[in-house]
């Protein structure tokens, strides 16, 4: 379902819209690509008069950026709208949309409940304000046309946050991994012009943010069509268009993971020293047959170049269990991956089968309580290194880039590393901090999700 090249016309500009006294409510689920998207959206509804809401209690608009990557994310939105039932009782004028990858996969079944007014595919964003307004008629809309050429390079996002943004470089995905609903949700992989990029950060720099976050599905495939630039191009010109800023990615595919990428995290010391490196599985077997395009041995070779030309970058990876006809030798090749590599963190998952992919056909043989305790053994293994890992932080220093108050003791500030660390601090009484500040902190202990430590003197 991918259309042909029409540019569909550019929001209002944001100066000129007049209010029209109704606000929107918008929650992300799924991946940080879906918290840059509602921010699109956000600033696609306030160029056309929106205002933002403080909750959902207050809103004349609810809409929901949903994920569809796996059953358990799917069923959490179901949850979720059932909720909101509640509001709409309430409110009988209240609009409830649904956008995102769940909206792209389910389309018109969403409209079967009397709930949604509108489904709103990932790449027409653009038409949110138009289908709001005749939702409010008594008319329920769908626009879920998927694009080969959107990228709302030329929409301003609306951000709230203010240390740490997140910019998509680059949308869809081609890899086809056989597990993986993202290329049907998606669409095509198409990137954004590494001057427009470029740019935005230095608006974020100049609106205060101090770290940015480069976002895609597969960020080292990125390519400027025009100039032929690449991923490692956008790093460096980033990296050198504002030296302090903090410059992060997500997420990159083993199969791409370049020399060239590699060797320009090292050069660049505002290029965080963090690579999140999905590996899904430890067996040659089973990468096979879930499409991944690598073996272990150029996994492993890629982690040791990285550590090469890095001894210290973090490194962090996902992992699937339970894929079909995986065995337990399969699994306990991927233990051993696991201990081998030694991660600082990782993403684990159960197997999730998605309609309509290429692993949907070949079965889902394992059974769920051999998936839940495969998982649970490497979610053992995973945790007791990254705590081995985090003893290791103790008497180090670091950089830390302050985000907020300690959840636990407001006294307390927190932060991360740039190897992503997170980290909580006393300050030191004779130098105020703040949000956004970058502040020397010496680690005394850890767990295996926290480094905690004093603020040193500058
Ligand atoms: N583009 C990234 C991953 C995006 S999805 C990459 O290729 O590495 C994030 C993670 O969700 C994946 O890395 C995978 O571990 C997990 N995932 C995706 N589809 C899944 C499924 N059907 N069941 C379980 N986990 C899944
Ligand atoms: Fe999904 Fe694979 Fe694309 Fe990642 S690379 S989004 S896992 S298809
Ligand atoms: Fe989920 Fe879509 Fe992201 S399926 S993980 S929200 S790309």
């Amino acid at each position: 379902m991918l259309d042909l090249p029409i540019l569909s016309q550019p929001a209002v500009d944001i100066q000129t819209a007049p209010s029209n006294g109704l606000r929107v409510h918008v929650e992300s689920y799924g991946c940080q690509m879906n918290t840059n998207d509602s921010e699109i959206v956000m600033g696609v509804m306030h160029a056309n008069g929106y205002a933002s809401a403080t909750g959902p209690d207050d809103a004349d608009v609810i809409l929901l950026n949903t994920c569809a990557i796996r059953d358990n994310a799917e069923k959490k939105i179901h949850e979720r709208l059932m909720h909101l039932k509640h509001y709409k009782k309430s409110n009988r004028d209240l609009v409830v949309g649904v956008l995102g990858c769940m909206a792209e996969r389910l389309r018109v079944k969403l409209l079967d409940t009397k709930l949604v007014d509108l489904v709103v595919g990932p790449d027409e964003y653009r038409r949110v304000p138009e289908l709001v307004d005749s939702a409010m008629g008594g008319e329920r809309g769908i626009a879920v046309k998927l694009s080969r050429f959107e990228t709302y390079d030329d929409i301003v996002p609306l951000r709230t946050d203010g240390v740490s943004a997140w910019t998509s470089i680059m949308r869809g995905c081609d890899k086809f991994c056989t597990f993986c609903v993202v290329p049907f949700t998606r669409g095509r992989e198409r990137s954004r012009p590494l001057q427009s990029i470029v740019d935005e950060t230095k608006g974020l720099w100049d609106s205060g943010f101090k770290e940015i976050n480069l976002l895609g599905q597969n960020v080292n495939s990125y390519r400027d069509e025009v100039s032929g630039y690449d991923f490692s191009d956008l790093l460096a010109a980033t990296a050198r268009a504002l030296p302090s800023m903090r410059i992060r990615y997500s997420t990159s595919h083993p199969q791409d993971m370049s020399d060239k990428l590699i060797d320009t995290m090292a050069e660049y010391d505002n290029i965080c020293k963090h690579v999140h490196l999905p590996v899904q599985s430890g067996s040659n077997r089973i990468l096979e047959l879930m499409n991944r395009t690598y073996s272990v041995e150029h996994y492993i070779g890629r982690l040791e170049r990285i550590k090469k030309a890095m001894p210290n970058c973090a490194t962090t990876t996902d992992i699937i269990t339970g894929f079909c006809t995986e065995t337990e030798d399969d699994h306990l090749q991927t233990l051993e991956l696991i201990r081998r590599i030694r991660y600082e963190g990782a993403y684990m998952f159960t197997y999730s089968p998605r309609e309509n992919t290429k692993a949907w056909k070949m079965g889902d043989d394992v059974p769920d309580d051999v998936k839940s305790r495969r998982l649970t053994e490497i979610i053992e293994v995973q945790s007791e290194i990254a705590r081995q890992i985090n003893t290791r932080e103790e008497g180090v220093t670091h950089d830390v880039l302050i985000d907020g108050p300690s959840k636990r003791d407001a006294t307390h500030w927190k932060g991360r590393t740039d190897t992503n660390k997170i980290v909580v601090f006393t300050p030191l009484d004779a130098t105020p901090c703040a949000v956004g500040d970058t502040v020397r902190v010496k680690i005394e202990r850890t767990n295996k999700a926290t480094l905690v430590g004093h603020m040193l003197a500058h």
